[in-house]
């Protein structure tokens, strides 16, 4: 009977991440315990998101006029709780908190945490993938930990991730070298490296964006997708896949390419999606493997919001077909 082969070499995201900075001889293993704290928040939302289908929590609402489902709110106290007693953490901005919370002394750390406890949480009811979405900013030389060290452009980011929410638990992280994915076993609560190295392919044959709001474009966004679902002869059309949670999009296209987008429109001048917690992570992670992201006319990672939950619109993936969206731009500019 042939033996199964059993792994006792397991490359865990920690053994990872340090091994990542044991290439930074100055590295103090600070960023490693956040990370543990990172990973923490992600395993309980993954249990609670398998338990979950709870209904909305008594209606409340969060300062991007949401009604907040009870997974958003305890998602949001999970992680709030594990970065704070991590005492590697200064200031946190969450998309739950109307203001960000600067962590008290004696537990006050070096880095500046921003992120989405429950993307795509509209959709928990219906069973469909949802996520959470993380950046990391070191604080400014010399600051003690203000709102200052958050209200940056996200090129001076240097950790972005996200954790996918689905048959499976998948966090996909960057720390400025490469994107790498990591699948949590749950037999030993360990996020284990399944995705080394992930490049995102240079054009894909996919869009993913919400039609629903085609109506109000702007005509180069207009002309953008017309040009995908009647391209000239001999070319075939893109496919359309949406499914409405960010991390999902983003997941998808990270590993088949294409594009997703939430374009500003007439009703909305900067799109939908937070800067700080949703278009910065994923353009980071998008540009780490090999991809693009603008807001129609600039980089993503160069807009400097100007508040804590600014909104910016974003087309992200494949290089190729985000510089078709660039020159678009352009032309009608
Ligand atoms: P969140 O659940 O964190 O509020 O984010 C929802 C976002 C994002 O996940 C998704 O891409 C977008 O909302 C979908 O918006 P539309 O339903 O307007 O397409
Ligand atoms: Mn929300
Ligand atoms: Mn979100
Ligand atoms: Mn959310």
């Amino acid at each position: 009977m042939n033996e199964e082969k059993v792994t006792t070499d397991i490359i865990t995201l920690t053994r990872h991440v340090l091994d990542e900075q044991r290439k930074h001889k100055e590295a103090s293993g600070d960023l490693s315990l956040l990370l543990n704290a990172v990973q923490l928040g992600c395993k309980f939302v993954a249990t609670n998101v398998r338990k979950a289908r709870i209904g909305l929590a008594g209606g409340a609402q969060n300062v991007s006029g949401e009604d907040q489902k009870k997974l958003d709110v305890i998602s949001n106290e999970i992680f709030i709780n594990a970065l704070r007693s991590s005492g590697k953490v200064a200031v946190m901005v969450s998309e739950e908190d109307e203001d960000a919370i600067i962590v008290e002394e004696g537990l006050k750390g070096k880095y500046c945490v921003v992120f989405d406890p429950l993307d795509g949480s509209s959709n928990i009811d219906a069973g469909v993938n949802v996520g959470t979405i993380f950046g990391i900013y070191r604080v400014n030389e010399g600051s003690a930990g203000t709102i200052k060290d958050v209200l940056r452009p996200g090129r001076e980011m240097i950790v972005a991730g996200y954790c996918m929410y689905g048959s499976s638990a998948n966090m996909v992280l960057t720390v400025g070298n490469g994107v790498n994915g990591y699948t949590l076993d749950n037999a030993i609560g360990e996020f284990i490296l399944t995705h080394p190295n992930i490049r995102i392919p240079s054009r894909g044959k996919i869009y993913s964006v919400n039609e629903g709001n085609a109506k109000y474009w702007s005509e180069a966004c207009q002309e953008y997708f017309h040009s995908l679902k009647f391209p000239p002869e001999g070319k075939n059309p893109y496919s359309a896949r949406y499914i409405g949670s960010m991390v999902a999009d983003v997941h998808r296209t990270l590993l088949y390419g294409g594009i997703f987008a939430y374009p500003a429109d007439k009703k909305s001048k900067n799109g939908k999606l937070r800067v700080l917690y949703e278009c910065f992570p994923m353009a980071f992670l998008t540009e780490q493997a090999g991809g693009k992201a603008i807001t129609g006319l600039e980089r993503v990672l160069d807009v400097v919001p100007e508040s804590i939950h600014s909104r910016c619109p974003i087309f992200l993936g494949s290089k190729e077909d985000v510089e078709d969206v660039e020159r678009l731009y352009k032309k009608y500019s």
